[in-house]
């Protein structure tokens, strides 16, 4: 998969996405992930990339003809042209269904916003979709946009290794994951349940999922509500 990402700071995102799986997929080539900076597209000499809001307010907004101009250098590059993902708080919510979804497209292109928003205008004639990673503001879309690929990109072929899937996390199919131990079985006093230590298989399967249903009951029932599963 190709990620080309438009944002202010590309740096920002050296760092985190250079480390243990998405290092590793993208060492390997199952992620080819290209950082764009907007500001290389401004058409004036200062750069500009953000102007005042029409109809006043605080803040800045990213200029529509910059981002478009970002946006159709970087299509150019490769085809296919990408599905266009504008990172903001008033885009849908991040949650696994999208994220698998967002994961099955060859390319996508994020628009990382920054300032108090993105024009409009780009986001309603240039962008496939807005994406939020939850109701909280941060102070622009970088950390978003990070988050989101780490997300997808576990989710390619082998990114995980042979052992793991993702299919068998947490969320894949609507509950939290049951608690995990490991050696020693006594530490402290604090003892890991007698159950996983007595190697009877279908047992411990019962536990996992009681305890995978009890915590999502009293933690997020809200995913036991979302597709009537209790
Ligand atoms: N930009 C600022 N806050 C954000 C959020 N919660 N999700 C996505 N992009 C954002």
């Amino acid at each position: 998969m190709r990620v080309d990402v438009l944002t202010l700071f590309p740096e920002a995102f050296r760092g985190p996405l250079d480390v243990s799986v998405i290092g590793r997929a993208r060492a390997e080539g199952l992620l080819d992930l290209r950082l764009h900076d907007i500001r290389d597209h401004a058409a004036d000499r200062h750069r500009t990339v953000d102007d005042q809001p029409f109809g006043g307010g605080h803040g800045m907004v990213m200029k529509v003809d910059v981002l478009d101009a970002a946006l159709r250098a970087v299509r150019a590059e490769a085809e296919p042209p990408g599905h266009v993902v504008c990172l903001s708080p008033q885009g849908e919510l991040l949650r696994d269904a999208l994220v698998r979804e967002l994961a099955g497209h060859p390319r996508l292109v994020l628009v990382a916003g920054r300032y108090e928003g993105i024009d409009e205008r780009f986001v309603e004639h240039c962008a496939d979709r807005e994406v939020s990673i939850g109701d909280y503001v941060l102070t622009g879309g970088e950390l978003p946009a990070m988050v989101l690929i780490e997300a997808v990109a576990r989710h390619l072929p082998g990114a995980l290794g042979d052992a793991a899937s993702p299919r068998e996390e947490s969320f894949a199919d609507g509950l939290l994951e049951h608690p995990q131990y490991t050696r020693p079985a006594e530490y402290r006093g604090w003892t890991v349940p007698e159950v996983l230590r007595g190697g009877h298989h279908a047992e411990i399967e019962r536990w996992k999922r009681e305890q995978r249903l009890r915590r999502t009951r009293e933690r997020r029932p809200d995913l036991l509500a979302d597709d009537a599963r209790g």
